[in-house]
C-alpha cells in the first residue's frame, strides 16, 4: 500500500485527518507551509514542509514516495479577507490547486480529495441545500473553490482521474481528548469566538445582525464535529480506492443552530456569562445554511458520532482551556 499525501495537514480539519488517517493504518505524508498550521498538529506521518504553489516543492514528494491518493486541505480561509486582497486567495487556492493537480498527472496519481465549501451556494434560495443547488458564490474565497471544483469536472471527464469535492459546512470542535484543535490565533468562527470570549480572551462577543428572517433574527448554521468530517474524508477516500466515479458531497449534519441557541450553549457548556454586541450585518452573510446531508449517508454510508451541539462545544472548550494553560 502507498501512501496518503495531505496537504495542509498541520492545519485544523488537516491534522484531524491525518490522525484518522494514522489510526486507521493508513501512511499519511502531511505537506504544508505552516501559513497558518503548527507541526505539533501532525500526529502521524512525516510533515514536509512546502508550498502547493511550486511545483518543485510537490515534485520532491512524488518522486520520493509512491502517493496511493491526495487530500487537498491547503488553502487560506477567511472570508473578508477575501474580499479585501482577492489575488492572495486566488493565487493560494486556486493556483496552488492547478500547481498540484498538474504535478499529480506528471506522476501518475489520479485520486483527489478537495476541500470545498458551502459558501459556493451563496445565498440559498431552496433549504435545506442540496448539491444540485445552483452555484452563487459571492466572495473571491467561494469563487475560487467553484473555480477548483469546475476544474476538477473538467478534468475527471478528459481523463482517468476521479475525485471526491466534499463541501464542508460550519466545522467546529476538537479532538475528544483534546490533542489538536483549532490552532490559528485569529480563528473566526463563532464556536471559537465565543469561547475565547468565555476564556476572558476577547472583552466581548460580536453578533452580526438580530434581523435576520428566522425565529430569533440571528443567522442559522450548520455546525459539524470536526472528528466527524474526518470520518467522512476516510469514507470518501475508501471510495475512491474502490473506484468509485467522482462525485461531489455535503459535509453536514442537516441541521441548523442560531448564533443565540450558539451562544447560549456555550455559557451552558462553560458555565460562564459573558458580554454580547449586537453590530451591523456583515455583507454576504445569508440569513440561514443548512445542508441537505442525505447524499452523504447513502453514497458513503457515512454515519455521524457526534451530532449534538453541547457536545461539539464542550470538545472545542476542553481543548481552548488546554491552549490557555500554555500548549
Ligand atoms: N474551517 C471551516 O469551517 C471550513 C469550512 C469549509 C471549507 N474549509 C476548507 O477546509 C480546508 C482546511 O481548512 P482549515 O479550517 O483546516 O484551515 P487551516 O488554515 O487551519 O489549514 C490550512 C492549512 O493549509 C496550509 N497552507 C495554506 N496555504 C498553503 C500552501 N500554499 N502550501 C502549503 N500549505 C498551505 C496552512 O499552513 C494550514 O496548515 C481549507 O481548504 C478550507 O477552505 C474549511
Amino acid at each position: 500500500m502507498g501512501k496518503i499525501l495531505v496537504t495542509g495537514g498541520a492545519g485544523y480539519i488537516g491534522s484531524h485527518v491525518v490522525k484518522r488517517l494514522g489510526e486507521a493504518g493508513y501512511s499519511p505524508i502531511t505537506f504544508d507551509n505552516l501559513s497558518s498550521g503548527h507541526a505539533w498538529a501532525v500526529l502521524y506521518g512525516d510533515l514536509l514542509c512546502g508550498d502547493v504553489k511550486n511545483a518543485d516543492d510537490l515534485r520532491k514528494v512524488f518522486a520520493n514516495n509512491t502517493i496511493d491518493a491526495v487530500l487537498h486541505f491547503a488553502a487560506h480561509i477567511v472570508v473578508p479577507e477575501s474580499v479585501e486582497n482577492p489575488l492572495k486567495y486566488y493565487f493560494n487556492n486556486v493556483l496552488g490547486s492547478l500547481t498540484l493537480l498538474s504535478v499529480m498527472k506528471e506522476y501518475h496519481v489520479n485520486k483527489f480529495i478537495f476541500s470545498s465549501t458551502a459558501a459556493v451556494y451563496g445565498t440559498p434560495t431552496v433549504l435545506p441545500v442540496s448539491e444540485e443547488a445552483p452555484l452563487c458564490p459571492i466572495n473571491p474565497y467561494g469563487q475560487g473553490k467553484a473555480m477548483v471544483e469546475q476544474v476538477l469536472r473538467d478534468l475527471s471527464a478528459a481523463e482517468d482521474f476521479k475525485y471526491v469535492a466534499l463541501r464542508y459546512f460550519n466545522v467546529a470542535g476538537a479532538d475528544v481528548q483534546a490533542r489538536i484543535g483549532e490552532g490559528k490565533k485569529d480563528a473566526t468562527h463563532l464556536i471559537t469566538q465565543a469561547l475565547r470570549t468565555a476564556a476572558g480572551m476577547n472583552p466581548t462577543l460580536y453578533i452580526y445582525g438580530t434581523d435576520y428572517p428566522t425565529p430569533d433574527g440571528t443567522c442559522i448554521r450548520d455546525y459539524i464535529h470536526v472528528d466527524d468530517l474526518a470520518g467522512a474524508h476516510l469514507k470518501a477516500l475508501e471510495y475512491l480506492l474502490h473506484g468509485g466515479e467522482s462525485d461531489t458531497i455535503n459535509c453536514g449534519y442537516g441541521q441548523g443552530y442560531s448564533v443565540l441557541e450558539v451562544v447560549k450553549t456555550v455559557k451552558k457548556v462553560t458555565g460562564i456569562d459573558f458580554d454580547i454586541q449586537v453590530t451591523g450585518k456583515r455583507p454576504g452573510d445569508p440569513a440561514e445554511l443548512v445542508a441537505d446531508a442525505a447524499k452523504i449517508k447513502k453514497k458513503l454510508n457515512w454515519q455521524p458520532k457526534y451530532n449534538n451541539l453541547g457536545f461539539i462545544i464542550d470538545t472545542a472548550w476542553k481543548w481552548e482551556k488546554d491552549r490557555l494553560k500554555g500548549r
